[in-house]
């Protein structure tokens, strides 16, 4: 039974037990309402305790219901009931309090949270708004300016936390929960319930909707939930009880059925789905990782160490030279001591992570390391030498891993005597901060090593995604196809600030230029250079960034690149001599230029985007479409509201995707190659779920 009910010394206990989290699906829902009215018919029971079995007290509505419509009794059916109730209904919270179970909480008569319990209105991040009262009740408790913290930014409040903002009535130890909570029960059955609803709503700051506003107008760009979410706030002042609650069931409805929900509840899921690799590492071992190196003391390198050291984990970094040593453990230290500046990590925890790295010129300062990852250049030869020697020094059972971004990770591994060890793990800069990591999956890695190292992404608080092993693996292979368009674009009649404007306006957090000048352009010259021997003759090229580099454009570090840059200021200016050097390459490839609408280029960039993804997936280089999303939104700064590509393609319709990919194939040839998955999908007006069963890569 999803909701047990037990007598306890004239306490009826109401507990939520529908594994793993207790969601408050269609069953609980029924099974709770029942529970409830029976203990309110039972002369022998004088109050009413709700906890929940488990880790959780619960995650709030179940999400996965949210395609099925209403189901009754409703959230806001349930909070109602219980808010009537003439017996006190007390709240006993521990672990995860979420959403609409947190909502569960606000209309009892009084709440107990356990240290340690984490409560949250999280639903905005799910493109929704609290649908079971949360906007209207939680300002009655706490205030109109701390209700619109936590609704807005859908921020986890610890248990302390929560009895300061007089969110729950006390703090318990942890063990004593229940008793806890059945004292307050049987005090408010002496003294009589006090009722959410009749609590006055302090008025807030004249300023301060106008002031929220004009943030969301910065921080919630394209989205809808956070402004809904704020109406009905302000509502919740100005109507009476039940008609605030009547408009914020509206909203929610609207919100729920909407492409934003959609698309962020698709990434939820993406994200645990990404985790899953079922026959694959089911039931292997997870090896414990304890100690960790790292090859490389560069940018990369440090901000591996550190992404580790955040997780508490010692690691030693190698350098060739000591200069390289004691240059990277300085960075690393002002990193940490610039965190600690601003307020985001303690004196202590600083201190702490700072010691967690220590640095060495020696491979031996390796050989007890039980992962180790390569962070040296991106240069073949230099890789498998590094891995030779790995090879020699580390002890049997560690796990070796690369960095690289684009190298064949199989022959990394041949180095080895024993590759089914070796595979990729693909940080992000800065690796301390980016969330994403693509581990890369060589034909001979083992299953535990993969399991292994998805566990350490995770203790890391990231987000792994087993990806297959090709040139650019997922995520920069989908962006040469995008980058690419973007540069043909220019030839035929856009200019970079144009481009993009536009696709900051369809979300993505920079344009492709923006981008390229924060990264700077020498590092793929370099590349493009030593491709070129081996670059088809009749293939379309665009030498507009090779002619930006021959004039030591290099991007914000050389103060211009596609946009020039004062001193000091990394704010793009459009530069006359870019349009110039533009528009010459333009008439020199003899391309007579046109108007290119913001509709044709984002057209062009993301379906060519998708269309890469689509034949990833027709590779099984990615095993399912939603992992490509989760590396799209984690890595990439694609738009979360928007899904990830895949899942907004979808929305687009993949009948115009592929309309645009055959005109593309047509003027470019082999550049733009159709994904017969992506064609065959459009012609059966199918989803790339529907399409092929999730491969292993
Ligand atoms: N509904 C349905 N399934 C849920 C769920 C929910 N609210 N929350 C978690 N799950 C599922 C996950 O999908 C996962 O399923 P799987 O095993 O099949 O992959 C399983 O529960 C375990 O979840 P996690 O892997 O995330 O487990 P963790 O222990 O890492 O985290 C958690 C637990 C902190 C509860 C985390 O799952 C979480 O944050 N959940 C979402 C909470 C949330 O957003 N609640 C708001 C819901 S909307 C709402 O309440 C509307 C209301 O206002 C009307």
């Amino acid at each position: 039974m999803p909701v047990t009910l037990d007598k306890r010394e004239g306490v009826a206990l109401l507990t939520l037990d529908n594994p793993p989290v207790n969601a408050l699906g269609a069953q609980v829902k029924s099974a709770l309402g029942s529970r409830l009215e029976a203990a309110l018919a039972d002369a022998s029971v004088t109050a009413i305790v709700i906890l929940g079995a488990g880790r959780h007290f619960s995650a709030g509505a179940d999400i996965r219901e949210f395609d099925a419509g209403t189901n009754t009794p409703s959230l806001p059916d349930l909070t109602g009931r219980i808010e009537k109730a003439g017996k006190p209904v007390i709240a006993a919270l521990h672990g995860t309090v979420a959403g609409g179970a947190l909502e569960l909480a606000l209309a009892c008569h009084g709440r107990v949270a356990e240290e340690g319990a984490q409560l949250s209105l999280p639903e905005v991040t799910l493109g929704i708004l609290p649908g079971a009262g949360g906007t209207v009740r939680l300002p009655r408790l706490v205030g109109v300016e701390a209700a619109l913290d936590l609704i807005l930014n859908g921020r986890k409040v610890a248990a302390d936390e929560a009895a300061a903002l007089r969110l729950v009535d006390e703090v318990v130890p942890r063990g004593t929960l229940l008793a806890r909570a059945m004292n307050l029960a049987e005090r408010a059955a002496r003294k009589g319930v006090r009722r959410t609803r009749d609590l006055t709503v302090a008025a807030p700051p004249p300023d301060l909707f106008a002031r929220i506003e004009a943030d969301l107008r910065k921080t919630a760009r394209g989205r809808k939930a956070p402004q809904a979410a704020l109406e009905c706030v302000r509502r919740a002042l100005a109507l009476p009880f039940d008609e605030a609650l009547l408009a914020e069931r509206d909203a929610f409805l609207t919100l729920v059925g909407g492409e934003e929900s959609r698309a962020l509840r698709h990434v939820f899921f993406a994200e645990r789905e990404a985790q899953k690799f079922g026959e694959l590492t089911k039931g292997t071992t997870v090896r414990a990782i304890r100690r960790v190196g790292v090859v490389g003391f560069g940018t990369m390198g440090a901000g591996i160490a550190m992404a580790f050291a955040n997780a508490g984990l010692p690691v030693v970094v190698t350098d060739a030279t000591q200069e390289g040593v004691d240059g990277g453990l300085a960075k690393v230290r002002a990193s940490y001591e610039e965190s600690r500046a601003k307020g985001r990590i303690t004196g202590a925890e600083c201190a702490e992570r700072i010691a967690l790295v220590r640095g060495a010129s020696d491979y031996s300062a390796l050989s007890e390391s039980d992962l180790v990852i390569e962070a040296v250049f991106e240069e073949m030869d230099i890789k498998r030498q590094v891995f030779r020697r790995l090879d020699e020094v580390c002890h049997d059972r560690a796990i070796l891993a690369t960095n690289t971004s684009s190298l064949d990770v199989d022959r990394i591994a041949e180095e080895t005597k024993d590759p089914s060890r070796v595979l990729g793990l693909h940080f992000f800069s800065p690796a301390n901060i980016m969330k994403l990591v693509e581990v890369v999956r060589p034909a001979t890695v083992s299953a535990s090593v993969l399991s292994s190292c998805l566990d350490v992404v995770k203790r890391m608080g990231k987000t792994g995604v087993i990806v297959g092993v090709c040139d650019g693996f997922v995520g920069n292979r989908m962006l040469y196809a995008y980058r690419r368009q973007a540069d043909f674009l220019l030839e035929e009649g856009a200019l970079p600030a144009q481009i993009d404007r536009a696709i900051r306006e369809f979300g993505m957090a920079m344009g492709p230029f923006q981008v390229s000048d924060v990264a700077g352009l020498d590092i793929s010259w370099r590349i493009r250079k030593r491709q070129a021997a081996t670059r088809p003759k009749d293939q379309r090229y665009s030498p507009i960034a090779d002619r930006l580099c021959e004039i030591g454009r290099f991007g914000q570090k050389t103060g211009a690149g596609w946009y020039r840059y004062e001193k000091g200021s990394r704010a793009p200016i459009a530069d006359p001599e870019v349009e110039a050097l533009v528009k010459a390459v333009s008439a020199e490839l003899g391309f007579t230029r046109r108007e290119i609408t913001d509709d044709e280029i984002v057209g062009r960039c993301f379906g060519a985007m998708v269309n890469e993804g689509a034949l990833i997936l027709e590779e099984s280089v990615a095993a399912r479409s939603g992992d490509i999303d989760v590396i799209w939104v984690h890595g990439y700064g694609f738009p979360r509201h928007r899904g990830g590509p895949m899942h907004w393609a979808e929305g687009f319709g993949l009948a115009r995707i592929a309309a645009v990919v055959d005109r593309m194939h047509a003027e470019q040839g082999s550049l733009v190659r159709p994904s017969v998955l992506l064609q065959q999908l459009a012609r059966d007006g199918k989803g790339f779920g529907e399409g092929l069963s999730p491969q292993p890569c």
